[in-house]
């Protein structure tokens, strides 16, 4: 039997952060354990977004791919690669936009959402509109059975199904097949002040940080806020600070617990036991990226190997799917 493929993509749009590290990087590296996983740096995507200022994306392509194999990533195992290196991601994609209802992309709710929230950008683009039809190309090309994922987008995974089954009924062939989503186990991390942990709301600890602005960061965070004194019981289950070390220092949470309810601790002494475990945890991600991007030659032939690789597969994906539309 051979291996199901896992497929997933992350937009270069800038610095990896805490977030990513939890919410998706751990997974996937856990993943190439038992899967043939292709992971792909989605640079359409991020123009799509950011079509305004394109001159980072390059730049961020690259330390993208230092951060995902200083995390654990290995090109040797999963295939690693840059979205428009491989031009059949665009051809699977148009393909889909001739078929797939205006309804479908205006109803999409991570799309309304990012209309409403999203003011310094004009997104009301032809191609925005079309974000999750290039999803779907992506997860298609390879025929993936599952893809990792933050819940934010399962209305992605939903879309990439009913277009898959749309395209087997219009050319008569099971082309494709149904994938599924797998979400991550970590309990979602929020970012220093509470909300979304996000670049635009600059609340998040990246992953190159140094060790020093970890630190600051850490004690930045707001705790329980009827937490005043030193002797006044705090309250874990509404501390963000509490929610970090349920992901970063799991062992240490009943010691946590007592402390803070039994006012033994501060919360300045609280922060500096846990900005501690979470240094224990980069400090080798970082070591390890320092090593990696000495190499950036290196990093390109990762990259143009996992191309080479990816586009095989893609290949005879187009060839099958023209072969279906234009017999
Ligand atoms: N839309 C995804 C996100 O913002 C990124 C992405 C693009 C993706 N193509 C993908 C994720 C294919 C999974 C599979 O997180
Ligand atoms: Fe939060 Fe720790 Fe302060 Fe309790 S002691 S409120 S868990 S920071």
């Amino acid at each position: 039997m051979s291996l199901k493929t896992i497929f997933s993509g992350m937009r270069p749009t800038g610095k990896l952060h805490l977030g990513h590290l939890v919410g998706a990087l751990q997974n996937w590296v856990a993943l190439q354990k038992e899967y043939r996983c292709i992971f792909s740096i989605v640079d359409w995507h991020a123009l799509m977004g950011e079509y305004e200022d394109s001159s980072h994306i390059k730049e961020n392509i690259f330390e993208m791919a230092v951060d995902w194999m200083a995390c654990g990533i290995d090109p040797e195992r999963s295939i690693v690669f840059v979205q428009s290196d491989v031009p059949e991601h665009l051809e699977l994609y148009m393909t889909f936009s001739c078929f797939t209802p205006l309804g479908w992309l205006e109803r999409n709710p991570t799309y309304k959402e990012q209309l409403r929230e999203i003011q310094t950008r004009d997104l009301h683009t032809y191609g925005f509109l079309g974000y999750p039809v290039l999803q779907a190309a992506d997860i298609l090309l390879y025929k993936a059975n599952a893809v990792p994922i933050g819940e934010d987008q399962l209305p992605h995974i939903e879309l990439t199904r009913e277009i898959a089954r749309k395209f087997n009924h219009l050319y008569k062939k099971e082309v494709f097949e149904d994938c599924q989503a797998i979400l991550t186990q970590t309990p979602r991390l929020l970012g220093l002040d509470g909300r979304k942990m996000s670049k635009s709301y600059d609340n998040a600890i990246n992953l190159s940080d140094p060790l020093p602005v970890i630190e600051k960061k850490i004690s930045s965070m707001i705790t329980d806020p009827q937490r005043i004194k030193l002797s006044d019981p705090g309250h874990p289950d509404v501390c963000n600070v509490f929610s970090y070390y349920k992901v970063f220092d799991p062992s240490q949470v009943q010691d946590v617990c007592a402390w803070c309810t039994k006012a033994q601790k501060g919360c300045t002494e609280c922060k500096k036991i846990l900005a501690r475990a979470i240094i224990r945890e980069l400090e080798p991600i970082q070591q390890k990226r320092q090593e990696i991007a000495a190499n950036p030659d290196k990093v390109q032939a990762v990259l143009a190997l996992g191309a080479k690789k990816a586009k095989a597969i893609a290949e005879k994906t187009m060839q099958e799917v023209r072969q279906q539309i234009f017999r």
